[in-house]
């Protein structure tokens, strides 16, 4: 019987976004959030409020929209930080601060470069400001792991008397190990004064590969709100992974004991879905959400699994969201048997959309000999990214030659704002080069291409590929994805969807400001 409920802070748009080569369009954003609702997710860490503008703007939309979790923007122990925080999050259902600073002296003496005192001092000010805005208010003692013991009691104990209602011990470095940590929280709850009144909670970072370790060794050890994003992604090696933390203690249950509002069945969906926007794959043997996660190879294991699934799978897929494939998808299949798959996969389409997504499902099983979820996810990516991304120019044909005695050279024909059809060609350092290099000719735009990324959607020779590019201009930096059977055209598709997005932020720059202070 379980005793007690295990709140889950999910930062996948926060501390997952700081995963080098990511950016997410607030759009994006709002739809991961809206699948974490779905997830029941119990707190969405929107953003950091006064990291940029187009932070703000995605929490404070979040904020207003995502009903049911509490919504939390980070703030750096900084009046202003908490300040947008709560401008950021205050129009949600149940608003929250989370304010953070350094406690180790590492921290102090190299980057804060202030003594324990001043720090102290800062973060009490902080969290009593927060406080003042906020009835909900999180604070985080930075690299607490590496921090000396009498002073981190000492910063936990000042903040909860300045009204923070939960304390989360950030092991911000991924120094922690499972023994010590889980000894860490119980000496907290032993020496902490207040402590029993307020939410303890963990966030662990994955540089030795030990965080979700030490969330369940915390959670063991008395800690009722772990934090992670979705696929483990974060900050250098990531952070905890959610679904992981999530399917252990719901597999577990006789051993953690602990209740949870989490639908489980809603995490390959996120998992997907994060993959996609994020453009980072998932490998194949991640636990819980990896393409072989529930896969049996040999010939024992699947005898086994034939006469009894608990023979080696210790949960089943159905309970993460894993779609059982009963058909198999190609050529000859009809719009019934995609509209059937889709549903299967969580997708509710208009006649409207079931006939677009059909004429590219024709397209693609033309070219493949079986259309699988993988695919099908794409195509329904690439139907909504169509139909919902500002369109200045649209790819109407691209021819590209290359080879290890040639030029490359690219000739792309695009249709224009107002219609009209322009082509042009450019040679480059490779067929990409010179696809980008004409795309920028014809437009007439100079950026700079960052970040180039080419997944296979599948195995085979005949997999589709996903590019996901990412561009800069004057410092701000726009990501595009696309996707096909041929990588130079899907490199295409996404240098000039991250171009259109280069060009709508520009338009919307030129609009007089709609007023400088969000209500
Ligand atoms: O890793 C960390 O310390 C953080 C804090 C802001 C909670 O992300
Ligand atoms: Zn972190």
């Amino acid at each position: 019987m379980a005793d007690d409920r295990i709140l889950f802070l999910d930062t996948t748009l926060r501390d997952g976004e700081q995963s080098a080569g990511i950016g997410m369009t607030g759009d994006e954003k709002m739809e991961i959030a809206r699948q974490l609702q779905k997830m029941h997710v119990d707190i969405i860490e929107a953003g950091f409020a006064a990291s940029s503008p187009g932070d703000f703007e995605a929490v404070s939309n979040i904020a207003r929209e995502v009903k049911g979790p509490i919504i939390a923007s980070l703030a750096r122990a900084v009046a202003n930080d908490v300040d947008q925080a709560w401008e950021a999050v205050k129009h949600a259902e149940r608003p929250r601060i989370h304010v953070f600073l350094s406690s180790s002296e590492i921290h102090q003496m190299h980057q804060l470069r202030k003594n324990r005192e001043e720090v102290m001092e800062m973060a009490v000010t902080m969290v009593e400001r927060a406080k003042k805005l906020c009835p909900d208010v999180e604070f985080s003692p930075m690299d607490a792991t590496r921090t000396n013991r009498e002073y981190l009691y000492q910063m936990l104990e000042e903040v909860i008397r300045a009204g923070a209602t939960t304390v989360n011990i950030a092991d911000t470095v991924g120094y922690a190990i499972p023994s010590d940590f889980a000894e860490l929280l119980r000496d907290i709850q032993a020496k902490v004064a207040g402590i029993d009144g307020v939410t303890l909670s963990v966030h662990c970072h994955n540089d030795l590969g030990l965080a979700v370790a030490n969330s369940l060794a915390a959670i063991k050890a008395g800690a009722f709100q772990v934090e992670g994003c979705i696929n483990g992604i974060g900050e250098r090696a990531g952070n905890a992974s959610l679904e992981e933390i999530i399917m252990a203690v719901d597999t577990r249950k006789d051993f953690f004991k602990v209740d949870m509002g989490i639908d489980t069945t809603q995490i390959y969906q996120a998992s997907r879905l994060v993959s996609r926007i994020t453009g980072m794959a998932v490998q194949a043997n991640k636990a819980v959400v990896g393409e072989n996660a529930f896969r049996h190879a040999s010939g024992i294991h699947q005898d086994g699994v034939l006469k009894n699934r608990s023979t080696y799978e210790v949960m089943q897929p159905e309970r993460v969201g894993v779609p059982g494939s009963t058909m198999v998808l190609g050529k000859l299949s009809g719009r019934a048997g995609l509209q059937s798959r889709l549903e299967d996969l969580g997708y509710v389409l208009s006649r409207e959309e079931l006939s677009a997504v059909f004429e590219s499902f024709k397209v693609l099983a033309d070219k493949k000999r079986e259309v699988n979820d993988r695919d099908l996810e794409i195509l329904m990516d690439e139907e909504k990214r169509v139909s919902t991304e500002p369109v200045s120019y649209t790819l109407d044909h691209v021819h590209f030659s290359s080879g290890d005695h040639d030029i490359p050279t690219a000739t792309v024909r695009l249709i224009g704002p107002d219609g009209q059809v322009t082509t042009d060609a450019s040679t480059g350092n490779g067929p990409v080069d010179a696809v980008c290099n004409a795309i920028d000719r014809v437009i007439g735009c100079t950026c700079k291409l960052v970040d180039f990324n080419v997944q296979s959607v599948t195995e085979g020779l005949d997999s589709m590929g996903t590019v996901t590019i990412r561009i800069e201009k004057d410092g701000q930096k726009y990501t595009g994805r696309g996707a096909s059977t041929d990588i130079i055209v899907a490199s295409a598709k996404a240098y000039l969807s991250a171009v259109n997005r280069m060009l709508a932020a520009d338009e919307e720059a030129k609009l007089p400001p709609v007023g400088t202070t969000p209500d």
